[in-house]
């Protein structure tokens, strides 16, 4: 991965997963339209995905404002087209949210790292914005009914938990019945390495 510009942020994790979940993305997203990036952290999961997929626009959001400060330099270092500038978006907050349609949702490594509140407005705001049989993807670690947590996500929900005790590890079946009050309805399940899943939704 090359150096971050000037003013951008680098996350070590964003090497190992952004191939696999461009993989993921590229056989699943529409073939244009754009794309709305729910916490999209140091926007290089924007720049990168943006570039593999230029017949899509890339809109990244984040409510932190040294965020947004990194994705947009990122942003400038990329010079793609099709790489819209970032907008402050709070999950939580979805009656303020600052697009009034997107044709997919994505939110990569979200919804365990803020409360559950930011996973309720998600669905709201997903729901909201996406055409019907638009697509919500969510990326990250989650507890499965019937299959043995790995032990470095029960490691991770208990390290989130002491950074913040409304933070932690989903449990899938709570994010899929809290996305189907919301008229997504969960169509698919991969596993991704390092013990994450990806989740696509799609509106009815
Ligand atoms: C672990 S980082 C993930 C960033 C990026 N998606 C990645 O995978 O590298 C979590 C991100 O969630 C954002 N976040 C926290 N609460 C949020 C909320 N209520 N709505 C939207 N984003 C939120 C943070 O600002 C941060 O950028």
């Amino acid at each position: 991965m090359k150096a971050p510009p000037p003013g951008a942020r680098a996350a070590p994790a964003t090497a190992r997963n952004r191939g696999p979940i461009l993989e993921a993305l590229r056989r699943r997203l529409p073939g244009s339209g754009v794309v709305l990036e729910i916490a999209a952290g140091t926007g290089e999961h924007a720049a990168f995905i943006a570039a593999a997929l230029p017949h899509l626009e890339w809109r990244p959001t984040d409510p932190d404002p040294g965020a947004l400060i990194s994705i947009a330099a990122w942003r400038e270092d990329a010079a793609l087209p099709n790489l819209l500038p970032p907008l402050a978006l709070d999950a939580s907050d979805p009656d303020a949210w600052p697009v009034e349609r997107a044709d997919a949702v994505v939110a990569i490594n979200m919804i365990h790292i803020a409360p559950w509140e930011a996973a309720r407005g998600l669905m709201t705001g997903a729901g909201r914005v996406l055409p019907p049989g638009g697509l919500l993807f969510l990326y990250g670690p989650f507890i499965e009914a019937g299959v043995e947590t790995a032990p470095s996500n029960l490691a991770f929900d208990l390290s989130l938990k002491s950074r913040d005790p409304a933070w932690g590890v989903r449990r899938l079946e709570d994010v899929a019945r809290l996305a189907a009050r919301r008229g997504l309805g969960l169509a698919e399940r991969i596993a991704l390495p390092a013990n994450n899943l990806g989740l696509f939704f799609r509106k009815a």
